[in-house]
């Protein structure tokens, strides 16, 4: 038995580029290319090749890649039975025009000639002339024939990569992680954190969404931001919901001192502050850096910027009331919104990060005053990155115990808080509201 796909029942018509304006397809095929090297993600190849582009087209780019990133499994075993890549320097460039191609064809709206057409032309003003016809012959074909495989292989088993599969199964059992899988495909909603978090309802009503009960705003998607109101007043910020939960637990923290450390582009830095404590936030990265500057700026708080490694800060560093570390992860938590980390992250890549997360534990320990709170963070859902990073941080530290997270300080939700009290946010959780990042947050306390 197969199952055997057509193209979607109606479709727009091809789209006219203006003379002489970038081509959005030739935008999608750069940021493919580029986002094979893994360093990159795709937020920052779409500033740098979205910039300047009429708005219609910068929308059609974000759309195309998005759509090619989440069904890219699909695409690839559609395109198996018709293509092999060429032994050939442009082999890379080839595979992902085809991509490109058969996402208009069956994962959107773009009419089978503008579909088929377009990506000839694609081909064409890449240099690729002599695959003109290939393209040409495996486009038609497929939108000739429609695509098929056999029954039982599942939309999800195909898009999300085997490393992750295999993970998650192990990790959460095969029913939770098919539900992540499914979850991870699909996209998020808009989570905002309220500067001034009494005024929380107020601003929902006014923005029409809800107030989660972890406190953040939560507004359907593709709403305009700075449209929004109280986004020139800086009254808000974008900030995924489980992402805004760390920086909630530091709330009796008024007038202390919190390191924040990896805190570009600033969100948990804003909330600290916000909160009424003095912040301190870190990060190597200075381009990073410069957007803090420029959200805190926006909504008007203050904060201390220092740039720098924070696996490597001076030993006579002032310590401080509490640390917030918000280590570098494989960020498999946010597939919804970043679905690039599919084609970037591997198994390889996010264990080249666990000793970089294991330093900057120990360096959140040197920062710390006696009797302070430590909280690690990570918005990956490996156990490696998580659970396993303060089980072997608390064997080496014994002067270190946990704090449990309790339901109270998130508002009564209680649906993420695991046996030893650590915060383990699963996409699946929250699913009335349109679910959640997955994340982990686990407080620690420094007993001596
Ligand atoms: C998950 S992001 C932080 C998000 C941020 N906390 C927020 O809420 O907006 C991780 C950050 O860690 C920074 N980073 C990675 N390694 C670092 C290191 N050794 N020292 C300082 N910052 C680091 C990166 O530059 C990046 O900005």
């Amino acid at each position: 038995m197969t199952e055997r796909r057509s193209r979607p029942a109606h479709r727009n018509a091809p789209r006219k580029q203006p003379v002489g304006a970038p081509d959005p397809r030739m935008l999608a095929l750069k940021t493919l290319q580029e986002l094979r090297g893994g360093e990159v993600t795709l937020d920052e190849l779409l500033s740098k090749h979205g910039y300047g582009l009429p708005s219609l087209d910068r929308n059609f780019l974000r759309q195309l890649l998005g759509t090619t990133l989440r069904h890219l499994g699909e695409i690839d075993a559609v395109l198996a039975p018709r293509y092999q890549p060429p032994q050939d320097r442009v082999a890379a460039r080839l595979t992902n025009i085809l991509r490109l191609g058969v996402a208009q064809l069956f994962f959107m709206d773009t009419s089978d000639y503008g579909a088929v057409d377009s990506t000839v032309n694609l081909a064409r003003d890449a240099g690729l002339h002599k695959y003109t016809k290939l393209i040409n012959a495996v486009l038609r074909g497929l939108q000739r024939d429609g695509f098929e495989w056999p029954e039982g292989v599942e939309d999800w088993q195909l898009n999300i990569p085997a490393w992750l599969r295999g993970s998650w199964k192990k990790a959460y059992g095969a029913e939770i992680s098919q539900a992540i899988a499914e979850a991870s495909l699909g996209h998020a909603m808009l989570d905002l954190s309220i500067k001034d978090r009494t005024t929380s309802a107020d601003w929902a009503e006014k923005m029409d969404g809800l107030v989660l009960p972890t406190g953040s705003v939560r507004l359907e998607s593709g709403r305009r931001i700075r449209d929004l109101p109280g986004y020139r007043d800086g009254d808000w910020w974008v900030q995924d919901a489980a992402a805004a939960i760390p920086a909630t637990l530091f709330s009796a923290y008024q007038g202390k001192t919190i390191y924040d450390l990896c805190a570009a582009p600033g969100g948990k830095t804003m909330q600290l502050a916000s909160l009424g404590a003095s912040a301190i936030a870190v990060d190597k990265s200075e381009g990073r850096l410069k957007r803090v500057f420029e959200n805190l700026e926006r909504v008007s708080l203050g904060a201390a910027v220092v740039t720098g490694d924070a696996t490597d800060l001076a030993p006579d560093t002032p310590r401080a009331d509490a640390v917030l570390l918000d280590a570098p992860c494989s960020a498999t938590g946010t597939i919804r919104r970043h679905p690039d980390i599919l084609l970037r992250q591997n198994d390889k890549l996010m264990k080249s990060l666990l000793p970089i997360q294991t330093k900057l534990l120990n360096q959140a320990d040197k920062l710390l005053n006696v009797g302070g709170e430590l909280i690690y963070c990570t918005c990956s859902l490996q156990p490696e990155e998580g659970e396993h990073q303060i089980k072997s941080f608390l064997a080496d530290h014994p002067n270190y115990e946990r704090k449990p997270i309790t339901a109270t300080e998130l508002g009564g939700w209680d649906e993420a808080i695991n046996e030893a009290g650590e915060l383990r946010v699963l996409p699946i959780h929250m699913q009335d509201f349109g679910g959640m990042d997955g994340f982990f947050c686990a407080r620690l306390v420094k007993k001596s």
